[in-house]
């Protein structure tokens, strides 16, 4: 399929935009420092912290704590690996008390519950198998990108 390139100089901290790739949707995160910060806090509570399994092999140059080229900017497809339901931002506090009590922000699929973190990373025992899908990327410039 053809790649897409992504104007993304408009996107401000704690932002995120959505373009199609492959009849995908893929979300562009630009994170926050705590929100990167968050990143660090959870890892225990991550079912693949490292990005090793391999239902959908994290390239390269995303298998690092914040699964990114450029750390503050997120690039994943917004589809839970579990039966492709679409997660959702981040929700009110409280509105899912099942929610581990140090949540700090990340995506909530609405089908049977798998909590990511803000890097796309599947928390413990959730139905989800694996994280988000970070698809092929690159940086054709300091604003504009190119996925797949
Ligand atoms: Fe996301 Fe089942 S489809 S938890």
């Amino acid at each position: 399929g053809a790649a897409v390139e992504v104007d993304i100089s408009g996107l401000k901290p704690g932002e995120k935009m959505t373009v199609e790739w492959r009849g995908k949707p893929v979300w562009i995160m630009k994170r926050t420092s705590d929100q990167l910060e968050s990143l660090k806090k959870t890892e225990a509570q991550l079912a693949d912290p490292n990005s090793d399994r391999k239902a959908y092999p994290t390239p390269e140059y995303a298998k690092n704590q914040h699964r990114s080229i450029k750390p503050e900017i997120f690039v994943g497809v917004g589809i839970c690996s579990h039966l492709g339901c679409s997660p959702s931002d981040k929700f009110q506090p409280g509105a899912q008390p099942s929610l581990p009590d140090d949540w700090n922000g990340g995506f909530l699929c609405p089908c049977h519950g798998s909590t990511f973190d803000l890097a796309g990373r599947v928390f413990k025992n959730k139905p989800a198998p694996d994280n988000l899908e970070v698809p092929p990327h690159m940086y054709l410039s300091d604003t504009k990108l190119l996925v797949g």
